[in-house]
């Protein structure tokens, strides 16, 4: 597994966005874009869809046309790609699941609004193995989910450490251009975080016009919906037909998967290693 990883500045990544990092770092940042950043599996797609109805008056016949990859590319991805990314009009909506500190440069001086959401790591630990051993065909890892969680705890998971991928966008919580959210506030009271995104991104709309949106994409709506639930990377070849993307979208569904060693090895990871209050809050 090690091998189709690569290591860069404290973190490790899937060894194929790699080749591009100095374009990645050299990328030229707008001012009105907005982005949502997270470790991944933890609401991105979500907010994705939340933040593009808000962007485009609540368009959801449009929303459900395009593919969210086309409408909301994935920056490091090969799919659109960074070229195509930079001659998209603006505002430009990007999701990104690079740490804050391996975005592109300007995002320092642009201060583009950026998203970043934290979901509890144990629940990413199962949704990211269904994802990349049950959903994906093409990640070449053959251990046990123990094996894979004993990956996660010892930092050698993609895009990790989880630890201090959070840690880095919750220091930056401050920042006028920075909202922090958290999947399980999602889910709690989906309506007030739709407001909050909406305060954020500077659109009023009324509580009828968030209603709009919770029910929109609702996790029943949103596997039922082919823009958003990854649907085209079987018809790609690279997923599995028997899996879907939208797998439960539960909070605390670890309950039922992990051990109580990884556990207890995840609740020492963030006593231990997590800012005291993130850690109060996860
Ligand atoms: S990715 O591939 O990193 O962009 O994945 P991401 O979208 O961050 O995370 C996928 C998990 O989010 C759940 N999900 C949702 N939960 C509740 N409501 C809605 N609308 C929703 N959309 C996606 C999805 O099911 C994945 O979590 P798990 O626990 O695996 O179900």
């Amino acid at each position: 597994r090690r091998s189709w990883l690569y290591k860069y500045r404290g973190f490790v990544f899937p060894n194929m966005f790699f080749h591009q990092i100095r374009d990645i770092h050299t990328f030229d940042v707008r001012e009105d874009d907005i982005w949502v950043v997270t470790y991944p599996k933890s609401g991105t797609t979500w907010v994705q869809e939340i933040v593009y109805l808000l962007m485009n008056d609540l368009d959801t016949e449009k929303a459900s046309r395009t593919n969210i990859s086309l409408r909301f590319p994935y920056f490091e991805f090969m799919e659109p790609g960074l070229k195509t990314i930079a001659e998209m009009p603006s505002p430009r909506l990007i999701k990104s699941h690079l740490p804050l500190s391996i975005l592109p440069n300007q995002i320092k001086s642009k201060k583009p609004k950026m998203i970043y959401i934290v979901r509890n790591p144990k629940d990413v630990v199962v949704s990211y193995y269904s994802f990349a051993m049950k959903f994906l065909n093409v990640v070449p890892f053959n251990g046990s989910f123990e094996d894979y969680c004993q990956l996660f705890v010892s930092d050698k998971v993609d895009y990790g450490p989880w630890w201090k991928h959070v840690s880095e966008a919750w220091q930056r919580k401050d920042d006028d251009n920075v909202l922090v959210l958290f999947y399980e506030d999602l889910h709690l009271d989906t309506h007030k975080q739709v407001k909050e995104i909406a305060n954020f991104l500077g659109k009023s709309v009324t509580d009828k016009e968030v209603d709009v949106i919770v029910k929109y994409c609702s996790f029943e709506n949103m596997k039922l919906n082919n823009s958003v639930n990854y649907e085209w990377m079987k018809d790609a070849g690279v997923a599995n037909k028997k899996v879907q993307f939208m797998r439960q979208g539960k909070v605390g569904d670890w309950k039922n998967y992990l051990s109580a060693d990884i556990t207890k090895q995840l609740d020492e990871m963030m006593a231990t290693k997590l800012p005291p209050d993130l850690f109060e809050r996860i």
